[in-house]
């Protein structure tokens, strides 16, 4: 067994984040956060999360996996992580991946190659990952991708990257392969050898698909393993270290609260618990570890995949937006339905994870429009609904209330003051913070990672 490795050397320590001079990003963002999509993924995490590690010592990714596409732009440099953690771009981070996620290392392996091309090193001084997290494995991705296609109906849209078939392994037990197995390679061809043999049997009864060869599983993970095992790590023991330390963490959420498994519009939803609350499990922290939580929503709708969305607008509205906000699947490229604010469901996730903080993004992209649209209720069986109710019975059948606003002109993504916005934009932010219950104290105007507005 390859050892763990021990030493923990921090180009930046807590000293150098808290040197004299040295400017919070907010003057109340003291201790660790958490940042978590507000409403059915890709508000904009990817660019939060990094330009809220300016001041991090280190970064965590706590649930899903190769479904989650997350994107900085530093410099006119674009970059999509799937699994890697975000503070990959910043000097002197840690990055974490926690147990809470499902690893499929050919894709971790190849985005590590990528960034390894673009002059960016990803070795065991900037990631760990958990001995306890859980792999993707290619019959996952097999049954996933058969599942969708399957004539029998019951198709959610997922990204077929093997997720649901992972974490169902995961609680089975029996059928699940982890990190840790990759560091035992003789109990590691056993395992797969079984498993493989099992699986067989069930995608050729219900998919009728082709028989996968053990042997060749069992050598590309052997392989994925040896060039893993320096990364392999305790992480939860490394958090609480860190956490102890006054090391400054964020955690990066993926999906988003609608999306969870239990909270979100089952069953439209991943199968990880993708809200706040799954941080603790996800990453091995207790709850004190945590003292600003924020949330990060588009300043409208946007939805991948099945599932119901009350504010869709499929017609020149979504159009609009889908063009301007370049609203295409950072993982799959699928065109996102795109629809009004839905105040009420982002107050849903609000309440749920106890958001101290919110960024609002792509605001610039509803510039142009004479009116915007908040939903603000439901109709429901000629009753009036003041709340979002994750329940497929009511969304399907509710009618949004709207309120309409002011809309504005030209490009504001030049803004690096709340003032430099035009009045009605100002009006749209401020309305929403009342309706949803939370402040915004951050507003981005554009992808780069200084297109960015502190309230
Ligand atoms: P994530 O999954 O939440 O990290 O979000 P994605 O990266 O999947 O999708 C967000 C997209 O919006 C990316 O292409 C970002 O570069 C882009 N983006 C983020 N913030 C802004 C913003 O304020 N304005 C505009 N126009 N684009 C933004
Ligand atoms: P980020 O982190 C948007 C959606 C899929 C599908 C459903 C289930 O980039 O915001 P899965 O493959 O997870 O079983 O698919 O969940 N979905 C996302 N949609 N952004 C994401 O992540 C998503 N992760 C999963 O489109 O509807
Ligand atoms: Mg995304």
């Amino acid at each position: 067994m390859t050892p763990l490795p021990t030493t923990l050397t921090f180009a930046r320590s807590s000293a150098f984040t808290h040197q004299k001079g040295f400017t919070p990003v907010t003057p109340t963002l003291q201790g660790n956060t958490c940042v978590v999509g507000l409403q059915w993924g890709d508000e904009g995490k990817g660019k939060i999360v990094d330009f809220l590690t300016e001041h991090a010592d280190v970064v965590v990714r706590y649930c899903g996996g190769a479904n989650a596409g997350h994107t900085v732009r530093i410099g006119g440099e674009k970059y999509a992580t799937h699994l890697l953690p975000v503070g990959v771009f910043r000097p002197g981070v840690m990055n974490i991946i926690g147990n809470g996620v499902v690893l499929d290392p050919e894709v971790l392996l190849k985005e590590i190659d990528e960034l390894a091309a673009r002059g960016l090193a990803v070795t065991p001084q900037n990631l760990r990952i958990s001995y306890k997290t859980h792999l993707v494995m290619p019959y996952h991705k097999q049954e996933d991708a058969a599942r969708e296609s399957s004539a029998e109906g019951g198709a959610i849209g997922t990204t077929r990257r093997g997720i649901g078939p992972t974490y169902a392994d995961k609680m089975q037990r029996a059928t699940a392969v982890r990190v840790a197995d990759l560091l035992h390679e003789e109990n590691l061809k056993q395992k797969i050898g079984r498993i493989v043999n099992e699986r067989n049997k069930v995608l050729q009864c219900l998919y009728d698909a082709p028989p996968l060869e053990w042997r060749q599983i069992f050598e590309t993970y052997r392989d994925f393993g040896r060039r893993l095992a320096p990364f392999v790590d305790d992480t939860g023991h490394l958090l609480i270290e860190y956490a102890r330390s006054g090391k400054r963490i964020v955690f990066e959420g993926a999906h988003a609260v609608l999306l969870d498994v239990d909270h979100g519009t089952y069953p439209y939803v991943t199968s990880s618990s993708c809200s706040a609350l799954g941080l603790y499990t996800g990453s091995g922290v207790p709850p004190q570890t945590v003292q600003n939580f924020y949330g990060i929503m588009k300043a409208y709708s946007t939805r991948v995949g099945g599932g119901p969305f009350p504010t869709e607008q499929d017609n020149d509205i979504g159009n609009y937006i889908r063009e301007r906000g370049n609203e295409y699947g950072t993982t799959t490229r699928r065109p996102r339905r795109c629809g009004w604010l839905d105040a009420m469901a982002v107050k849903y996730s609000v309440d749920l994870c106890g958001i101290t903080h919110v960024a609002l993004t792509l605001i610039d992209v509803l510039s142009g429009l004479d009116h915007v649209q908040i939903c603000t209720g439901y109709k429901h069986n000629g009753q009036r609904l003041d709340y979002f109710r994750a329940d497929m019975d009511v969304l399907a059948e509710v009618e949004p209330i709207y309120e309409t606003l002011p809309g504005w002109r030209g490009n504001i993504s030049a803004a690096r003051r709340f003032e430099d916005l035009p009045k009605e934009a100002q009006q749209y932010v401020k309305r929403v913070e009342v309706l949803i219950g939370a402040p915004v104290k951050m507003v981005s105007v554009g992808p780069e990672r200084t297109a960015t507005i502190m309230r």
